[in-house]
């Protein structure tokens, strides 16, 4: 019996091992790794070149970046690249990146998994371009400045690049917006030339080797916030896709000390450093009967420029916005139809817009996008290339009889990366195009008749 089971045992023993072996972190180990922070605007743009090698036997197929919890929280986009051919004929595949766990993360630390295409084999190294981006992670202090003050923030992070690999030989470059930098955490070798901080270079550092630095810097980039915005995108048949975007914009720099005054303001440059008197939206070229306004009416001081790729609008608030200050605004657009609406297969139609935010440089906390989709339109589906939330309203407008399909989709911590393409599949039979005028029609014929009756009725009375 004992000899029967050892067999078994040993397999199962085995399995174990494997599973729990399957990927373990120090299968890998980073011979070169670079990273450059970009801390010119308020979103902060990390790039990161790493090279990987595999040490172990087993090939490997995943390589996992690592964050720390109030980083990853803050985290609005991870992509992952992989460098193929040599000097001018180099180009870059896009590589898969998904959030993974791990069992026994120090110090709850998170993870993004990057798939590789081909796997690495032992002794084989490839290099990886990581981008990433972190939203509200630059810490105005003073927290609250007044109206001629140049506006200064923290940025916390580590000198060590944060991994579950050996890294043997590692760099980091922070950009920041001006010279003026109040401290910085100096890791020996560190040193500030000009608008850059140089950290490392740093040999053989251990896995998950952390050293925390902070810097503090002046930045007087608008602090552009939208809270909320609502995208609607209202598709008709008869020849035009209608938008309307209401915005819950915000200023979130350093708080507004003080009571503010317009003829300091209009009399010294310097004055509202960092405050905004005017932001860009970019709409498509063939934009028409456009509006801005508020809660106090149309706002006459927006500008629009239009060309033959891109249109310009030019939005000017009631007045200046300063940290912590809000703005609440609505703008609307109409562009043709046969721009963004094609037909895919027989019946079938779909709208190819873009996703995200039309101001430029801006972060948006909660986006919803509504498409609304032609009366009697069947089957709708949304292809967006990063994670969203989906979900299908009604609407009734204006001559509805069944009511127009919505499809709803919502995203957190959006960044300007995310404007792009998105498309709404859905089946229309071309017979609803004619619903509205027949109703129409026939409400016209009922209204005559019952003139013709009433007249009618009313000779007959004469008589
Ligand atoms: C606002 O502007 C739009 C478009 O220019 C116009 O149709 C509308 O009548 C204006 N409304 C007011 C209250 O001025
Ligand atoms: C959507 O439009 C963009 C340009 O605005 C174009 O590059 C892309 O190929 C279009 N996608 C589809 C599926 O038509």
């Amino acid at each position: 019996m004992a000899a029967a089971f050892f067999p078994v045992l040993v397999v199962s023993i085995l399995l174990l091992l494997k599973t729990s072996f399957s990927s373990p972190p120090s299968d890998l180990q980073i011979l070169h790794a670079e990273r450059q922070i970009d801390l010119t605007s308020h979103i902060v743009r990390v790039y990161l070149t790493l090279k990987v090698e595999n040490i172990n036997d087993a090939p490997a197929s995943e390589v996992l970046l690592a964050f720390p919890p109030a980083q990853f929280n803050h985290l609005a986009l991870v992509k992952a690249a992989v460098a193929v051919g040599k000097r001018k004929k180099k180009s870059y595949v896009p590589l898969q990146v998904n959030p993974a766990e791990q069992p026994d993360a120090p110090n709850g630390t998170k993870y993004y998994a990057v798939s590789l295409a081909t796997q690495l084999g032992k002794g084989d190294s490839t290099t990886l371009e990581i981008f990433y981006i972190l939203t509200h992670s630059l810490e105005p202090f003073p927290a609250e400045i007044s109206q001629s003050d140049s506006q200064l923030v923290y940025y916390h992070d580590s000198a060590i690049i944060l991994s579950p690999y050996h890294i043997k030989h590692q760099a980091t470059v922070v950009k920041v917006p001006s010279n003026k930098v109040e401290s910085f955490t100096q890791v020996e070798p560190s040193h500030q030339s000009g608008t850059e901080l140089r950290y490392g270079p740093y040999e053989d550092r251990k896995p998950y080797s952390y050293s925390p630095i902070i810097i503090h810097s002046e930045n007087n980039h608008p602090f552009a916030v939208v809270e909320e915005l609502e995208r609607e995108i209202e598709i008709s048949h008869w020849g035009s896709v209608q938008v309307t975007e209401h915005y819950t914009l915000a200023h979130a720099g350093a708080k507004h000390k003080g009571i503010f005054s317009r003829v300091d303001y209009q009399s010294r440059p310097i004055a509202g450093g960092s405050s905004f008197k005017h932001l860009l939206a970019e709409l498509p070229p063939r934009v028409h009967s456009v509006y801005y306004r508020d809660d106090i009416g149309n706002i006459s001081s927006s500008r629009l420029r239009t060309s033959s790729k891109k249109s310009e609008l030019l939005i000017e608030p009631r007045y200046p916005l300063f940290g912590g200050w809000k703005a609440t605004f609505i703008i609307g657009y109409g562009v043709p139809l046969q721009d963004f609406l094609f037909e895919s297969a027989a019946g079938i139609r779909y709208l190819n817009y873009s996703f995200g935010c039309a101001i430029s440089d801006t972060i948006v906390d909660k986006l919803t996008v509504k498409v609304v989709l032609p009366e009697g339109s069947k089957d709708p589906s949304a292809e967006v290339p990063f994670a969203v939330e989906q979900r299908l309203e009604k609407k009734y407008s204006y001559l509805d009889v069944i009511g127009r399909t919505v499809v709803v989709l919502e995203k957190r911590n959006v960044v300007p990366e995310h404007n792009v393409p998105f498309q709404v599949h859905y089946k229309f039979n071309p017979i609803f195009m004619l619903a509205e005028p027949l109703m129409l029609a026939s409400a016209f014929f009922l209204f005559f008749i019952t003139c013709v009756a009433y007249l009618h009725i009313d000779l007959s009375i004469r008589k």
